[in-house]
């Protein structure tokens, strides 16, 4: 089979590192690709947004499966386009994308299918808003209804706190679909993914991230700075209760709508006493969530991924390398307000000859021979390990071994999980 895979992050690395394991796997395309892609794949620069152009390239290039990374071309209806012109494509439709695209959609479908999640109230205006807060208290969230690239969701301390986040999504245009506004839930976090074929889900494994730049959990948010999979705190019985009260109603619900749900379930989750409740739907793998993820599956992705688009999930479950994976993020340094790029990056090939380790490429570009920072976040210093402890070691040997100085990572990712493994 020939494949194009759309995206350039940590998580296109990883995916196009186990869509390369498979015995089905004819070319690999990655449209617009990273070096990391490169060593795997031919990277093809591709206007993605441009559907007519896309679907020419697949044409030309006997593309047999589209898989797209990123949210935002879906949301935009890529898949619906690709499906248009024949051409099958691993992802939700445009319709079933919303699930992502407006977290008011969301909560909307939540309440008609009886999915556990905070409780709400959607808002088109300020004052209307801001009666509500007065009404409620804090603690509180504030969302913006689309997508926010991360900058739409404001967990407020206090009423005066949340008020100022109302003023300014309205002012910042944010605000500009609407906002939502609901109940803060207390628990641990945990992310879930599924993979789903319009009728059939199938548990893909639970993971752990990291959001906060800082130690500790501290400083603003970022897309993540490290991750591990599995997630301790989704015991099996919690796992069961994750497909059974979210992830299949979920499934169900959409039939129902007639916007039936293929591609990659990403639940974001807040475990409360009441039970696994459902923060946010995300329609893609999570970013570096993936590269965990990636590091454990045992089975053949691509022939996991055709079966989605096809309706054709097999009874299941899905095999996966029982021990933990752990990714280190190491980030251009002034990540996330505006990283410092164009610095080298060197002694990556030592680092990822370690045992276990695998090494994903997200912002960086090749000059010549020197491979330098590109972006926000750059690497994903990926491990297994027996334990979630042996793991984070091994990533951190390796992370040690990357003269970058231009870099920086957290040194503590996995604390929560390590804490409990030590019980
Ligand atoms: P989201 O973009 O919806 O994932 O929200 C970003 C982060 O805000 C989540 O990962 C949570 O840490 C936090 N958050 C969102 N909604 C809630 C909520 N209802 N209660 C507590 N924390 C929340
Ligand atoms: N790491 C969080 C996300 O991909 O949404």
């Amino acid at each position: 089979m020939n494949v194009l895979l759309i995206g350039s992050g940590g998580r296109e690395h990883a995916l196009a590192w186990a869509l390369a394991k498979s015995p089905r796997l004819s070319r690999l395309f990655v449209a617009p690709g990273n070096p990391g892609t490169a060593a795997l794949a031919t990277n093809v620069a591709l206007d993605i947004s441009d559907h007519r152009a896309l679907i020419d390239f697949c044409r030309n290039a006997g593309i047999d499966l589209v898989v797209v990374g990123p949210e935002a071309p879906l949301v935009a209806g890529i898949v619906d386009a690709l499906a248009d012109a024949r051409i099958r494509a691993f992802g939700p439709s445009k319709a079933a994308a919303a699930l992502e695209g407006s977290k008011g959609f969301a909560k909307d479908f939540c309440r008609e299918f009886a999915i556990p999640t905070a409780a709400y109230a959607r808002f088109s205006g300020e004052a209307s808003a801001k009666a509500h807060l007065q009404a409620k208290g804090a603690p509180i969230v504030v969302k913006a209804d689309g997508l926010a690239a991360g900058k739409g969701v404001i967990v407020a301390a206090s009423t005066e706190e949340a008020e100022a986040a109302v003023t300014s999504l309205f002012a910042s245009g944010l605000g500009q679909a609407g906002i939502v506004i609901e109940e803060f839930l207390e628990g641990e976090e945990a992310s879930f993914f599924a993979l789903c074929d319009g009728e059939r889900a199938l548990a893909f494994g639970s993971a752990q991230d990291h959001k906060r730049v800082g130690e500790g959990d501290t400083g603003p948010n970022t897309g993540g700075m490290g991750a591990y999979s599995p997630a301790p705190v989704v015991t099996q019985a919690v796992d069961e209760r994750i497909m059974a009260e979210i992830i299949v109603p979920t499934l169900a619900g959409m039939a129902r709508r007639g916007t039936p749900y293929r591609g990659v379930l990403y639940a974001g989750l807040m475990l409360t006493t009441a039970g696994p409740k459902l923060i946010e739907y995300n329609v893609r793998f999570g970013d570096p969530e993936c590269q965990v993820l990636m590091l454990r599956l045992e089975d053949d992705l691509l022939a996991l991924l055709g079966a989605c688009c096809d309706s054709m999930l097999p009874a299941g479950p899905i095999r996966f390398d029982q021990r933990a994976a752990l990714t280190v993020v190491m980030a251009a340094k002034n990540y996330p307000a505006e990283p410092e790029t164009g610095t080298e990056i060197r002694r990556l090939d030592e680092a990822a000859k370690l045992d276990d380790v695998t090494i994903f490429q997200a912002g960086t570009k090749r000059q010549g021979e020197r491979l330098l920072a590109a972006g926000g976040r750059v690497l994903g210093v990926s491990a297994l390990g027996g334990s979630v402890a042996e793991a984070k070691a091994r990533a951190y040997a390796a992370v040690d071994l990357i003269d970058w100085p231009g870099g920086f990572c957290r040194r503590d990712i996995g604390w929560r999980a390590i804490e409990r493994e030590k019980r």
